[in-house]
């Protein structure tokens, strides 16, 4: 199905394995590797506090401001676009991309996955909706692909592309990416790929983070507590605190563990036939990593089905000995997701805002009673089902922090914003 929808062409992550994959994961990495993140600090503390002043303002859309400004901070870091709101035209076919993708992925949802000769019956014939659900996806997927992209090139025509971003960056520079080997279409692929690759996990970790703290209020307590030490309430923490707050660090791999976004990874097909530890495995299997059972082996994480932090911590510091999800919650191999620096940085920086900000507890269900049930939805990607949770701020002071700070520093973008705002 997602051959018909010619989504191989421009999404890395269902990418088969070859050239095309190769140099648009070289591009992606020069901006994504540990040390280039940090280029786009600014965008991830504007957009964590943009997230704080939505959430004081209508707590009861907590959802839909996780996903607005998940969306919004990877439109940010692929096109330099200032996405304000849920009618932006790129981010809506952005993410209806994003939904076509998640109902196809499903394994076993289209019989054509199950028998490919059914590619060949033709749109008209009876009980081919498959056919047309493709064609009509191949648009969402071209306005997705191309919209942004010609924005991003006519506003450095015109002069207006004021922030950095990987396709302005590789744009301005075209004679020199060519000279490296890049072409516009390795541009048009690498950053097409990201609000497909980026947003569901990275929103999937943020709503289980609500649900969590929602849960353990005696964890989010000592979370707070570590950040009050250490900031006393007259600042918010910023990614230049990530070594002073080990307790956050330890919710956020607690959280990974807990709960793995992708837990059985993105499967992967055998090239060639293989052998390993006296199995056989022809060419064309299907390989789906179990991280899910990983992160529960009881050995490496006793008693693993309860949320506990604190299994990462020793004498008040991360305890390296203890194993770390973060080695296989982002993948391994060549295929390791490529967001990871950049992924970490913005799930730390979120889950420590909110803590300094706003104390999280679980709403009241329909029925009047304390919500507690934990249910999640089907899908590659694991989100919980939207959990009723009240999110109030711990002070008028911590809010007005939020909002002088994001007063005096102002918007990082100078001027470009998306077309229909
Ligand atoms: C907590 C957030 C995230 C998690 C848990 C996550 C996890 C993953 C996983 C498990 C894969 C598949 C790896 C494999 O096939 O072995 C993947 C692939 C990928 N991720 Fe992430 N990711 C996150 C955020 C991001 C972000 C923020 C970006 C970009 C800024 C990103 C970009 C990508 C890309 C481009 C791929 C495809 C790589 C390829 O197929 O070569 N991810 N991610």
């Amino acid at each position: 199905m997602i051959d018909l929808m010619g989504a191989y062409a421009w999404s890395l992550p269902l990418a088969k394995y070859g050239d095309r994959w190769k140099t648009s994961r070289r591009l992606l990495h020069e901006f994504l590797n540990v040390r280039a993140t940090s280029t786009y600090d600014d965008q991830q503390h504007y957009y964590s506090r943009d997230l704080i002043l939505r959430i004081a303002e209508s707590p009861d859309k907590l959802w839909d401001h996780l996903k607005l400004t998940t969306g919004a901070i990877v439109m940010s870091l692929a096109y330099g676009i200032e996405v304000k709101s849920h009618k932006d035209p790129f981010l809506t076919s952005a993410s209806r991309a994003l939904e076509v993708m998640e109902e196809v992925a499903v394994p076993g949802a289209f019989l054509v996955d199950t028998f490919p000769i059914l590619r060949h019956v033709p749109s008209w014939f009876p009980g081919a909706k498959f056919q047309h659900t493709a064609q009509a996806a191949r648009k969402d997927f071209e306005l997705a692909v191309n919209g942004p992209l010609e924005y991003v090139k006519e506003c450095l025509k015109n002069g207006s592309a004021r922030n950095a971003s990987i396709a302005s960056t590789c744009l301005d520079r075209m004679d020199d990416m060519s000279k490296r080997g890049f072409s516009e279409e390795d541009i048009r692929m690498s950053t097409s790929s990201l609000y497909i690759a980026a947003v569901d996990a990275t929103l999937a970790i943020s709503q289980v983070f609500f649900m969590l703290m929602a849960l353990h209020p005696e964890f989010q307590k000592k979370a707070q507590k570590e950040i009050d030490q250490l900031l006393g309430r007259d600042r918010l923490p910023t990614l230049a605190d990530q070594d002073d707050l080990p307790y956050i660090w330890a919710i956020v791999k607690e959280i990974y563990r807990w709960h793995v976004p992708l837990p059985i990874n993105i499967p992967k097909l055998l090239r060639e036939d293989d052998d390993y530890k006296g199995y056989h495995l022809p060419k064309g299997t299907v390989f789906m990593e179990n991280v899910w059972a990983l992160f529960r082996d009881p050995v490496a994480y006793p008693e693993p089905h309860r949320f506990n932090p604190e299994r990462f911590l020793k004498d008040g510091k991360l305890d390296s000995s203890v194993r770390d999800p973060d080695d296989r919650v982002f993948g391994s191999g060549r295929r390791i997701c490529p967001g990871k620096p950049f992924a970490n940085r913005a799930i730390f920086l979120r889950i420590a805002t909110i803590l300094a900000t706003f104390d999280i507890e679980p709403g009241v269900n329909e029925k009047g009673e304390v919500e507690s049930k934990v249910r999640f939805e089907e899908g590659i990607v694991r989100h919980p089902v939207p959990f009723n949770c009240l999110v109030k701020p711990r002070s008028e002071a911590a809010l007005r922090l939020v909002r002088d700070s994001h007063h005096a520093a102002g918007s990082p973008w100078g001027g470009q914003t998306s077309v229909a705002q």
